[in-house]
């Protein structure tokens, strides 16, 4: 039987199971001063490669929102599941001005872009500026920040997607219980599925849209790719070369960028 439960405060968190990511946000005060703290209410916004932009919702009253406001600036880590205790740490309600890293084991280091410190310990970090910031109602603060730099640990780099992943070890938000106790998952066990096209598409044959002259043998490769996300791919390919200053995709220039931004084993499905 399915029942209707009343909706509180923390709904989100405390009544529904709403598995998220668990990141260590840094800012500074206008003086300089450090501050960190564990959010989880994050959101890729905009997915493209323009303008990179991430997604936060906060306690408006929060020092991180304060922050963000003032300087226009912030660092989201990573932190791997081995540090949830100076995850909890940075939680702990320390008064204005208290750099919470110093009653942890993170190390800040500079960032590459901004003035707020980033985490050493962690092995993938996001330098944002603020777009533009909202306050929802009296306690709510939401962030829309500028994706300034993404920085990895170089060893990642290279790695397929489930050692990656393996290899940061990000723990998952459970939410909590009377704002007291709070829940941690770790991923133990990965699945691989693969996204397969619906039988019989690959068949017919559809008129591609593109924004500029794409050359015969460029386009022929676009059939490849999965119908769905192909006009994404042409905006995206179109958007980088226009901004190089062409105004025709040949297929060298195609190819070199389904080379850099496609995973390599799906290339032999566009190469002719
Ligand atoms: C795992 C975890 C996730 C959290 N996520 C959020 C969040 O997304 N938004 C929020 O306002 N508070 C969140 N909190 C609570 C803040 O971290 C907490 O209010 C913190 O003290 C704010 O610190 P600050 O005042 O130094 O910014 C979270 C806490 C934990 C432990």
């Amino acid at each position: 039987m399915k029942k209707i439960i009343p909706v509180k405060p923390f709904w989100y968190s405390d009544v529904v199971v709403f598995p998220k990511l668990v990141t260590v946000i840094t800012t500074v005060n206008k003086a300089g001063i450090v501050n960190a703290a564990p959010f989880a209410y994050f959101m890729q916004y905009d997915i493209m490669q323009k303008t990179p932009r991430i997604f936060l919702g906060m306690r408006k009253f929060s020092h991180t929102y304060q922050n963000i406001v003032a300087t226009g600036e912030f660092v989201i880590n990573f932190p791997s599941a081995d540090f949830l205790e100076d995850i909890m740490e940075t939680c702990r309600f320390y008064p204005e001005g208290e750099n919470e890293l110093e009653h942890t084991r993170f190390t800040a280091i500079p960032s590459h872009t901004v003035k707020p410190p980033s985490i050493k310990e962690c092995g993938q970090i996001l330098e944002c500026t603020l777009d533009r910031c909202y306050e929802l109602d009296k306690t709510q603060g939401h962030v829309i920040g500028n994706v300034a730099a993404i920085v990895v640990d170089e060893d990642l780099i290279t790695l397929g997607r489930e050692e990656r992943f393996r290899r940061l070890n990000l723990p998952i938000s459970l939410g909590d219980e009377k704002r007291t106790y709070f829940y941690f998952g770790r991923i133990n066990q990965i699945e691989r599925y693969e996204l397969k096209p619906p039988p019989g598409e690959n068949d017919v044959q559809e008129e591609i849209n593109t924004g500029m002259p794409w050359d015969e043998k460029a386009l022929a490769s676009l059939l490849h790719v999965p119908k769905d996300i192909r006009t994404m791919i042409v905006e995206m390919s179109e958007d980088i070369v226009r901004r190089e200053g062409a105004d025709r995709m040949t297929y060298e220039r195609y190819m070199k960028l389904m080379e850099e931004y496609a995973p390599p084993e799906t290339m032999e499905r566009f190469r002719e």
